[in-house]
C-alpha cells in the first residue's frame, strides 16, 4: 500500500479509517514536535537539509531525497507489507497464524518490550543534540540529521503500536516517552547506554557502529514476533537502521585512515607526536572502542534470563534470523554455553538454550562486530602500520550480566579492583582523552567539499551527489 503523504500523519496503515486512533495520535503529535524543538538537534531547526524521506515501503520509494527543514520532516507510520499466511515460527504457538491483535495474556509483556525498544529512539536524538555544532563537514552534518530524523520516526513506529493496541496504558506510555530524557537524574531513559553522553564525533561514530547495531539485533529478533504489526514495523525500521550503522562504520574508518595517513607521511608513532599533528591517535581510538563496545554489550541483558525464555516460548521475541535456523524452534533440551567468573578464572557453563537467548543474541552481534573491526584494521594494513584494533574480552567493563561486579581486563584476566583501577585509563578514555578529542572539534566545518583535519573524506557522496555538494543550507 502506498503512503498518504498529504495526511497530517503520513501512514500506510489506513489511519483515516480509525478516527479514534487518528485523533489520539494527532493529539500526541504536537507534544512530539515540542520535544523535537526542545531536545532535537540544537540550533538547526531552520536549516534546509538534503534528507531522504520514505514515500512508500518498497525498494523504490523508501529513499526519496530533497531539501527539508527538520521540523517539517514527514514523520509517519510505515509498516512493511504483510506476508501472506505468515505463521508463528517458534515457541509454544509455532505454526499458528500470526496475531493481528494482542493476546490478552501477553499484553503487559509486549507492552514492556515495545516501551523498552521505543525509549531508545528519542534517547539517541537527545544524546546527539549538540553534535551539529562541531561537524567535520556538511556531508557528516547531513548524515547526523538523517539519523536523527529516522530515530524520531522509530519513536513514531513504537508509539503507533502503543496507541493502536494498548488503549489507555499505551497512551500513557507514549506520553512518558517524551518525559524521560537521556541522562536526566530524575527521569532517565530506561537503558544505561542511552543515558551516556555522546560528547564528540568519535563517540558518535562509535555509537552508531556499536549501539545502533544492538538496535539492529533487537529489531531483528522482534521482527520474528508472532504479533504481526510489531514484526512489520520492525522490518521497515531495519531498512533505515542500515544507514545508521554505515555512518558509524565509515566514520570510524575515515578517522583511522586519516590518522594512518598522517602517521606514515610524517613517520611518527608516539601518541603525543600523532596528537601534535592534529589527528586522533590509534590508542585513543582503541579506548573509545573499548568503552562503546562494553556499554553496548550490557544492552543484551543477563546472560541467563528466564524473561528471555518466556518471551521466546510465548512467541513474542525470536532469535536472530529465527526462520533461517534449522532446529525445532522450541529448544526443550538444547544447551548453549555461557561464561562466568569462578574464583580467579572465567569458566564455561552449558545452560538450557532457552534461558541463554540473550547470550546467544549477543554472540551473534559480536560476530558481526568482529567483521567490522577487521575491516577497520585493513586501513592500518594498507598503510603498512603494525597497529591493530582489538575487541576487549566480553567480560571487560560490564555492569549487567555474569561479569557485572567483576574486574576483567581487556585480555580476559580476572583482576582485583585495585589492579583494574590502576589501568582504567589505559583501557577506557580518560578526561584528558575526551578533552583532546573535543579540542579538535571546536566548531563546524561548513565550506562545501571541506573536511576537518582529523578525518578523511568519504569514498562517495550521498545519493550519488559529489562530495562538494551543499548537503545543508544554513539560511
Ligand atoms: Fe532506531
Ligand atoms: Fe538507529
Amino acid at each position: 500500500m502506498s503512503i498518504d503523504l498529504q495526511a497530517r500523519i503520513p501512514n500506510n496503515v489506513n489511519l483515516g479509517e480509525d478516527r479514534r486512533l487518528q485523533r489520539a495520535l494527532e493529539a500526541w503529535q504536537p507534544n512530539y514536535i515540542h520535544w523535537w524543538k526542545e531536545l532535537g538537534p540544537e540550533g538547526a531547526m531552520s536549516f534546509d537539509v538534503y534528507l531522504r524521506t520514505a514515500i512508500s515501503v518498497d525498494t523504490n520509494g523508501w529513499a526519496n531525497f530533497g531539501y527539508v527543514k527538520m521540523p517539517d520532516y514527514r514523520w509517519g507510520i510505515f509498516l512493511a507489507e504483510p506476508e501472506a499466511d505468515r505463521r508463528i515460527g517458534f515457541g509454544d504457538h509455532m505454526g499458528e497464524p500470526v496475531w493481528q491483535d494482542i493476546p490478552g495474556e501477553h499484553r503487559s509483556t509486549l507492552r514492556r518490550l515495545i516501551v523498552t525498544q521505543g525509549d531508545t529512539e528519542p534517547a539517541s536524538v537527545e544524546q546527539q543534540r549538540l553534535l551539529g555544532l562541531t561537524c567535520p563537514s556538511l556531508y557528516d552534518l547531513r548524515n547526523l540529521f538523517q539519523v536523527n530524523v529516522e530515530e524520531g520516526r522509530h519513536l513514531w513506529a513504537m508509539v503507533y503500536l502503543l496507541h493502536a493496541y494498548f488503549g489507555r496504558d499505551g497512551r500513557e506510555e507514549a506520553e512518558a516517552m517524551l518525559e524521560r530524557h537521556s541522562g536526566d537524574s530524575d527521569k532517565p531513559r530506561i537503558l544505561g547506554a542511552f543515558n551516556e553522553k555522546t560528547p564528540d564525533w568519535l563517540s558518535y561514530y562509535m555509537f552508531t557502529f556499536f549501539t545502533d547495531r544492538d538496535g539492529k539485533y533487537q529489531l531483528a529478533s522482534l521482527a520474528e514476533s508472532g504479533f504481526d504489526p510489531l514484526s512489520r514495523t520492525c522490518r521497515f525500521m531495519l531498512t533505515e537502521e542500515a544507514h545508521h550503522m554505515f555512518v558509524g562504520e565509515t566514520g570510524v574508518s575515515r578517522v583511522i585512515q586519516r590518522t594512518c595517513d598522517v602517521m606514515t607521511k610524517n613517520k611518527v608513532d608516539d601518541p603525543a607526536d600523532v596528537r601534535a599533528l592534529g589527528v586522533i591517535d590509534l590508542e585513543t581510538i582503541q579506548r573509545y572502542l573499548n568503552f562503546h563496545y562494553s556499554v553496548t554489550l550490557d544492552l543484551f541483558g543477563g546472560d541467563a534470563s528466564s524473561n528471555a525464555a518466556n518471551y521466546y516460548t510465548a512467541g513474542l521475541k525470536g532469535r536472530y534470523e529465527e526462520t533461517k535456523i534449522e532446529d525445532d524452534h522450541l529448544l526443550p533440551d538444547a544447551e548453549y554455553p555461557i561464561f562466568e567468573v569462578s574464583g580467579e578464572k572465567i569458566v564455561r557453563k552449558d545452560v538450557p538454550a532457552l534461558t541463554a537467548l540473550n547470550a546467544r543474541l549477543c554472540d551473534d552481534y559480536i560476530h558481526e562486530i568482529e567483521a567490522g573491526v577487521a575491516r577497520w584494521n585493513r586501513n592500518m594494513e594498507r598503510a603498512g602500520l603494525p597497529h591493530r584494533l582489538t575487541l576487549p574480552h566480553k567480560g571487560f567493563h560490564r555492569a549487567i550480566g555474569n561479569f557485572a561486579g567483576h574486574f576483567i581486563s581487556p585480555a580476559g584476566e580476572v583482576l582485583t579492583e585495585d589492579a583494574w583501577k590502576r589501568n582504567e585509563h589505559l583501557w577506557l578514555p580518560s578526561p584528558a582523552d575526551y578533552a583532546y578529542v573535543q579540542s579538535l572539534m571546536s566548531g563546524r566545518v561548513v565550506e562545501t567539499g571541506k573536511f576537518a583535519n582529523w578525518i578523511a573524506p568519504p569514498v562517495r557522496g550521498v545519493n550519488r551527489m559529489p562530495l562538494n555538494f551543499e548537503y545543508v543550507r544554513f539560511n
